[in-house]
């Protein structure tokens, strides 16, 4: 027992957050030269290659230009067993994203100094926010021209509701500046720029009591700077508070520049600390403790056509518990079924590691020939742990799909399900109408062409597209209701989703309340969580 716990302490799970363009890739990959996943820098997203990331698996995603799948990347530092969750930046997934973060203990999120807190940061923050996982900040770009300090903390604690608590701070930034102050050790270490490099660079570290060196180091303008600062920044910020931080109220804040290779391995090493080992999750009103209880795991992702010379599928896990053994059986709780894991996996960058054990806290990729959705959970027979499923984003596009050749019904359906089932799109039917159509949604447009592309290439079915003016859907929830006589407004539309649930499609959510005003005792929810 002694061994899965001591592995399990070891593990720190987390994603990197951040609007597209602040670094998130360039920190990532010098996460990784630490830890010696990778020789070089640019390994994650070659410059040849544009914005080609490790976790471009798709042909459209090169075509477009985006990441639209996370990929899981994992490594050891320091004594810790390190794995990182990328998001993906672009808006459109950001339901993808947010399953992600549910498979995350803590959440890295990079602000681009010049910028602030921007669209997507905001975005991804609140979902975040519902977690209540711990958040650490770090505000990078200080090799350019950055707002001011004092301004950015604020903007952060006035835009996203959340303390800030700096562990470092920089002197000056683009061309002026000169290094970070730790405020911890009271100690200044001096700006080096090792873009190519392994490691930071040659640094010089200084008590910030010896004035003389501090003032040759960075000059005496900065050095009195710096002292009014620091004075101002002990009376006006937040103290370091771990319990806060750990319950996501207040966010350590650190200054650096990933490019340039500054105060990046500063940073990991107090993350490291900081952040949590592998957090207790819910299953029903029980707390399930990651050491104490046998192998327990649930589905956060489902990722198909990864290798398209095998059309497979794979299922992402997160380990909440125990230890996983390939050679052992699991229980799939709503498959109501006793099986093997097939191939079990770790990804890393674009190639893959058959795995025999893997322990709570883990990410581990498994073949799945069709049988997994997402929230499932899987344990170890002696378990009965049901997770918390993980609620699906409403849809706020919706459009009906017209198949091209009709006599292709059987793959097109097929494919279709197949699809939802991943989570990538919803999809509905006519009510009582007795036609055989299907309607999508999808909380991003892009995903539409994702599920036109992956049709065609996939399941050799060309299909139309038709857009439906809808916006917002609604699950009734009454149980004994007349469908067929709620009266709304005139473009109101129902119908029902694959589990035979009626539903109501309206163009604005003033129809939305027209309809509640008409119907009296009707209840509507924007959730289609079971
Ligand atoms: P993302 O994953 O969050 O979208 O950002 P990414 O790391 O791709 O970085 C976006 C751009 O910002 C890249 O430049 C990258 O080199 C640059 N960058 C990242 N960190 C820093 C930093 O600390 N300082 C400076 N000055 N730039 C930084 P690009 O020109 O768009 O791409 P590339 O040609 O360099 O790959």
């Amino acid at each position: 027992m002694g061994n899965i716990e001591t592995e399990i302490n070891k593990r720190r799970t987390f994603a990197i957050i951040s609007h597209p363009d602040a670094g998130k890739t360039t920190l990532t990959e010098k996460f990784l030269l630490y830890g010696g996943a990778i020789n070089l820098a640019g390994s994650v997203k070659g410059k040849a290659t544009a914005r080609h990331a490790v976790s471009d698996w798709m042909e459209i995603e090169k075509e477009r230009g985006i990441s639209v799948t996370s990929s899981v990347l994992e490594f050891e530092y320091d004594g810790y067993h390190i794995n990182i969750l990328d998001t993906p930046g672009h808006q459109d997934f950001s339901e993808d994203t947010y399953r992600t973060l549910m498979a995350a203990d803590s959440a890295v999120m990079v602000i681009d100094a010049s910028k602030g807190v921007e669209a997507q940061t905001r975005k991804l923050f609140k979902v975040c926010g519902m977690r209540g996982i711990p958040i650490f900040t770090f505000i990078n770009k200080l090799d350019r021209d950055a707002n001011d300090t004092f301004e950015l903390l604020d903007e952060i604690e006035k835009e996203l509701g959340i303390a800030t608590c700096p562990i470092n701070w920089p002197l000056g930034c683009g061309k002026g500046f000169k290094g970070v102050y730790d405020r911890q050790t009271k100690e200044v270490i001096t700006y080096s720029d090792t873009e190519k490099g392994t490691k930071e660079g040659e640094t010089t570290v200084i008590s910030i009591d010896d004035d003389t060196s501090v003032i040759n180091a960075i000059g005496q303008e900065r050095h009195d700077i710096l002292k009014d600062e620091i004075e101002l920044l002990d009376g006006a910020s937040a103290e370091y508070d771990l319990e806060r931080v750990r319950e996501g109220k207040l966010t350590p804040v650190f200054f650096g520049s990933a490019l340039t290779n500054f105060g990046v391995e500063v940073f990991l090493q107090y993350f490291l600390k900081m952040t949590t080992t592998p957090l207790p999750r819910k299953s029903g009103e029980e707390l399930i403790d990651p050491v104490k209880h046998g192998f327990s795991a649930f589905v956060f992702k489902i990722q198909a056509n990864m290798n398209k010379a095998h059309r497979d599928r794979i299922a992402f896990m997160r380990i909440c518990s125990g230890k996983f053994e390939a050679s052992k059986e699991v229980k799939h709780i709503q498959g109501g079924r006793t099986l093997r894991l097939s191939q079990p996996q770790q990804i890393m960058a674009d190639s893959r590691k058959i795995l025999d054990e893997a322990y709570a806290g883990d990410i581990i990729g498994v073949f799945d020939p069709g049988i997994f959705s997402i929230g499932d959970t899987v344990c170890a027979p002696s378990e009965n742990i049901v997770y918390e499923g993980i609620p699906t984003f409403a849809p706020e596009h919706f459009a009906r799909v017209k198949q091209i050749d009709t006599m292709k019904r059987k793959q097109f359906v097929k494919g279709i399900e197949q699809i939802a089932k991943e989570g990538a799109i919803q999809i509905f039917q006519e009510y009582n109408t007795g036609l055989e159509e299907i309607i999508v949604g999808v909380v991003g447009v892009l995903q539409f062409d994702v599920l036109k592309y992956r049709l065609e290439n996939e399941y050799n079915v060309d299909i139309r597209l038709e857009p439906l003016p809808y916006e917002h859907i609604r699950w009734i929830m009454n149980k004994d209701i007349d469908i067929d006589k709620i009266t709304g407004t005139s473009d109101m539309k129902k119908i029902k989703d694959l589990k035979g649930r009626p539903l109501l499609l309206f163009v604005n959510a003033w129809s939305v309340g027209m309809t509640l005003d008409r119907n009296e005792g009707l209840e509507l929810t924007e959730f289609g969580t079971d």
